[in-house]
């Protein structure tokens, strides 16, 4: 499979998007080669790692952003949310580094598929972790990590964390009836690890790695015109392709920089309430806010972005779109103004 993966990358063209309006999915396949039958099959993403200086500060961090420690050693932490993954957030003794995101996958034979790309680790069996299971460590061509698991055990949610659902009034409909809103301050409690994006400067090879090698579809994908008039695309949001069934909009993004860096991570919180009283809660305790509160155009999630105690860029999203396989990918100029449709002005530290 190794040969025929990497054969695979060198008889077919570099991904070249042309469309800049939508198009759809399978024509965008056909025209860029992509061979569905030798790719690594992820299912969804499970969690970030990140090496951090301090664990002691970073674990009071993220207990303030909405996560609870699962497990702790000298050197190493386990955080989760409420929902099905038995942590969302692992972080490892060390001077700072980005360690990638981590992404299930179908089967034991997408792991053995991934020890062939350049650049990869083995098999390692996940002893000390909760839950278990088996990791892959790839490098994409800009040498970002991205890791592959399967065989963990599915955590069970407690239903006393799961949050209710508000029942809102409307103008003309109001179903709350004789019942008060009443909420109680502290970190929006974080339900899952939504996406994480990079900073690449070869966009293409960066595209070719991650489009051809895994069933990641773009969503849409941001461009610039060239002053020869022709269209460049300089980002792209890209789902998990699961056929028929919906998810989110983005679960990994890229966009072009003069630097090659991690961007951010970002976790799913219940709904506005919860995500106004995190940011107030992480106001309160002195961290450093970066951007929002906001709504994306692009995904819809109202987001709020901190800098955590290292300096990772980190954030709480609520109510982003769901797509499928049936919805087209989109083009869209790239600028400031496609960032957000309402919320605070981009601070300039936001795309560098
Ligand atoms: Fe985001």
């Amino acid at each position: 499979m190794a040969a025929q993966l990497r054969n695979q990358g060198a008889a077919v063209p570099d991904l070249v998007a042309v469309g800049h309006q939508q198009e759809d999915v399978q024509a965008w396949r056909a025209r860029n080669g992509i061979d569905l039958a030798s790719q690594i099959k992820l299912v969804k993403i499970a969690h970030m790692r990140y090496q951090h200086p301090d664990l002691e500060e970073i674990g009071r961090f993220l207990g303030d952003f909405g996560m609870t420690i699962v497990k702790k050693t000298d050197s190493e932490v386990w955080f989760r949310g409420y929902g099905l993954d038995q942590y969302v957030y692992h972080a490892l003794k060390g001077p700072k580094k980005f360690l990638g995101g981590t992404f299930l996958v179908e089967s034991y034979e997408d792991l053995e598929r991934a020890t062939k790309l350049p650049g990869s680790s083995d098999i390692q069996e996940l002893v000390d972790a909760p839950g278990g299971g088996f990791l892959v460590t790839v490098h994409d061509p800009e040498g970002f990590p991205m890791n592959l698991m399967h065989g963990q055990v599915e955590r069970e949610e407690i239903p006393a964390e799961k949050p209710k659902k508000l029942i809102y009034n409307f103008e003309n409909e109001k179903p709350r009836v004789r019942e008060f809103l009443r909420f109680k301050p502290g970190p929006a409690a974080v339900h899952k690890l939504g996406h994480y994006g990079l900073c690449v400067q070869n966009f293409s090879g960066e595209l070719d790695f991650y489009l051809k090698n895994f069933n990641l579809v773009p969503t849409d994908f941001l461009y610039v015109d060239e002053l020869d008039g022709t269209k460049k695309d300089v980002a792209i949001f890209a789902h998990i392709d699961r056929g028929d069934d919906y998810v989110d909009h983005h679960t990994f993004f890229m966009s072009t920089n003069k630097t090659s860096h991690v961007h951010h991570c970002s976790f799913e919180v219940h709904d506005y309430d919860t995500q106004m009283l995190g940011h107030q809660w992480l106001s309160e305790k002195g961290y450093e806010p970066v951007w929002g509160v906001g709504r994306h155009i692009l995904g819809s999630q109202i987001f709020d972005y901190w800098w955590d105690t290292a300096h990772n860029m980190i954030e709480h999203y609520i109510d982003g779109d769901v797509v499928n396989r049936k919805t087209p990918i989109g083009y869209s100029p790239a600028g400031d103004e496609s960032l957000a449709v309402w919320g605070p002005e981009v601070p300039p530290w936001f795309l560098h």
